[in-house]
């Protein structure tokens, strides 16, 4: 059976490999990854799985079905985090992934299974999210690969110092025939269950994501001499767009956007700041909804920007559609879910996950954990013992019951 105390444990231990001290902050291709991987591909191998860092970073796990070489059911989820995150967001779905595997004490089934730790969903280090997942689904895009960090290094940089090989981004992609569906279970990350005392909940579909980079430029000047009239102040220009933003989001109940990061320079108290740069998050369940709030947050930022008489650039950095999740995976879930008790709660989610990208090769589905007071994205997420149990004995049950589309 599956063990909900080593589930919290391993999770545990694989927030210690972090670089910030006493939190957890785990980017792509860092030392704390490298430990975070090695631990996980040990995991997977006790487990009983052939296991192996890809040449993307991903950490893969195999465990062959009643012949080698089947096509998989692929579980998982992440191994990187945001900066001072909670120790759930990610790497619950890869530890139960492995847990759910190790209950099968070896027995074999009409299909291998799969479980990736994905090496950059967050997209923290190099504004890539999904590049893993992205690149296991054959749709990265070559160019991500000249994308630097904040210290100048490309991702191709950071993968051949890291020991891997920048070819992988296309090279780890797989053929739709090798992928059955693809399930993760990953924490709520909001209240709903929590609201509804509910433990777990099947996924409907994965709202879609724009993000953009805005960069101000006015004229940096003496915070003592420049008069009010006659200054071209960046810092100003875009409180008024981070105020824009929230307006757009504000109409309409299905949109959200966020301006997460910003940067004012030369950011000391007697300059007037000269250039900004700031980022603008949109989410929704409709496409149309979105790429409307991102055509009105462009036109405002614009036109802020010539009242105030700064230059304004800005550049798309992703955009990912709606992903919805498979009905023949959703009620397969859903009996699992019943098994264990529980009503059947189906909910949208409205934080991103690598489903967005392997949707191309596979259907896809997710289950949801509470955690505590719905949050995340924070040190303090947290989930119950009892509830990464009813997690993992749905999901395990999901897997002895599988049958393919
Ligand atoms: C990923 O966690 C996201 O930003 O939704
Ligand atoms: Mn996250
Ligand atoms: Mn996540």
């Amino acid at each position: 059976m599956v063990s909900a105390a080593r589930i919290l444990q391993r999770c545990d231990e694989l927030a210690r490999h972090s670089e910030l001290a006493g939190g957890l902050t785990r980017i792509f291709l860092s030392p704390e990854h490298r430990a975070a991987a090695a631990l996980v591909l040990g995991w997977m191998r006790e487990a009983g799985m052939s296991a192996g860092l890809d040449d993307i970073g991903n950490a893969v796990g195999r465990y062959e079905g009643e012949r080698a070489g089947l096509p998989c059911v692929m579980l998982g989820s992440h191994l990187d985090t945001v900066r001072d995150a909670g120790r759930y967001d990610g790497m619950l779905g890869v530890v139960t992934a492995i847990e759910c595997v190790a209950a099968l004490k070896g027995r074999k089934l009409p299909f291998a299974i799969e479980v990736i730790g994905f090496g950059d969903e967050e997209g923290v280090r190099f504004g890539t999210t999904m590049l893993g997942s992205q690149a296991i689904a054959g749709v990265a895009d070559p160019a991500l690969l000249d994308k630097k960090d904040a210290h100048g290094v490309t991702i191709r940089q950071a993968l051949i110092e890291f020991g891997l090989n920048p070819a992988g981004l296309k090279t780890v992609a797989r053929r739709k025939s090798d992928v059955l569906a693809y399930v993760e279970l990953h924490i709520e990350q909001g209240p709903v269950l929590e609201s509804e005392g509910l433990p777990v909940g099947v996924v409907t579909a994965i709202n879609g994501f724009s993000r953009l980079k805005v960069a101000l430029r006015g004229v940096a000047g003496h915070a003592g001499t420049v008069p009010m009239s006659l200054r071209r102040d960046a810092l100003t220009a875009a409180a008024e767009c981070v105020l824009a933003v929230e307006r757009i989001a504000k109409s309409d109940g299905e949109l959200v956007g966020t301006v997460g990061r910003i940067e004012a320079k030369p950011g000391a108290i007697n300059v007037i700041p000269g250039e900004v740069h700031f980022t603008i998050d949109f989410r929704a369940p409709r496409d149309e909804l979105r790429a409307q709030a991102v055509r009105s947050a462009a036109a405002e930022v614009q036109a802020i920007a010539a009242r105030r008489n700064v230059r304004c650039e800005i550049e798309t950095l992703q955009e990912l559609g709606v992903a919805a999740c498979a009905p023949w995976l959703m009620s397969q879930l859903e009996r699992a879910v019943a098994a264990e008790g529980f009503p059947v709660r189906k909910l949208p989610s409205g934080a991103g996950h690598d489903g967005m990208a392997l949707k191309s090769i596979a259907d896809i589905a997710m289950l949801f954990v509470r955690c505590k007071d719905g949050i995340s994205h924070n040190p303090a997420e947290a989930i119950s013992a009892d509830d990464a149990g009813t997690g993992a004995r749905t999901l395990f049950r999901f897997i002895e019951a599988f049958q393919a589309a």
